[in-house]
């Protein structure tokens, strides 16, 4: 029987800060997850802001490298800070990249989890909720799960990783939802083949 490699993702938070809790709770979710899937957290950095001049071949090196990254990726996981009552602009200005040429694009189609963090004690839901009508728009599939929002973040990461079990197990659920889903895409391949 042939071996099957682990399910590749790619997660990004949309946080470019040094010590951020949002690429705390994906690197943790890396190494939890690590020989089941292979989870790589995306630096953002060097994408540069959209421009719809720069589509197709003209897209910048490391735009084309993200959109290879993702189209190879059987899913992505997102999990980001609240910035404002919404999505960071980094990652959104990354999601707006990959969702051209529009509903043929990178993420048409491709399973993805969600997760939102805040350092408040009621916040995140909505960057959450703007994630997933911007994903709706691309035709991207957020995967059915529990909802994950990490509030009170700061005190829920200890050296650079999640350490509290009652959010790891939200945002390890919403990772398992998205691994089914690529199960279930996988045998249905498998069937028809
Ligand atoms: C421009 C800006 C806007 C923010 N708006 C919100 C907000 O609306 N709600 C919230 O809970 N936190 C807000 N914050 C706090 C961030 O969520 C917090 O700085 C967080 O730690 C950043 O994520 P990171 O730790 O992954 O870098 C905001 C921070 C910045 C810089």
């Amino acid at each position: 029987m042939k071996e099957k490699t682990p399910p590749r993702l790619i997660g990004m938070s949309g946080s470019l800060r040094t010590g951020s809790y949002s690429n705390a709770v994906l690197e943790t979710l890396r190494e939890k997850f690590a020989g089941t899937a292979d989870l790589i957290v995306w630096d953002l950095a060097s994408i540069p802001p959209y421009n719809q001049d720069l589509e197709g071949e003209k897209r910048p090196a490391p735009v084309k490298a993200l959109l290879a990254a993702i189209k190879k990726a059987d899913g992505v996981v997102l999990c980001a800070p609240e910035f404002n009552h919404s999505i960071p602009g980094v990652l959104k200005n990354a999601l707006d990249w990959a969702s051209r040429p529009a509903f043929t694009s990178a993420m048409a189609y491709k399973p993805v989890a969600v997760m939102a963090t805040s350092p408040g004690p009621q916040s995140g839901a909505r960057c959450l909720e703007h994630m997933k009508v911007a994903l709706d728009s691309m035709l991207a599939r957020v995967v059915l799960a529990r909802e994950c929002v990490i509030t009170s973040v700061a005190a829920k990461i200890r050296d650079g990783r999640l350490v509290d079990e009652t959010s790891l197990a939200f945002a390890c659920s919403a990772v398992e939802e998205l691994l089914r889903e690529i199960r279930l895409r996988q045998m249905a391949k498998e069937l028809v083949e």
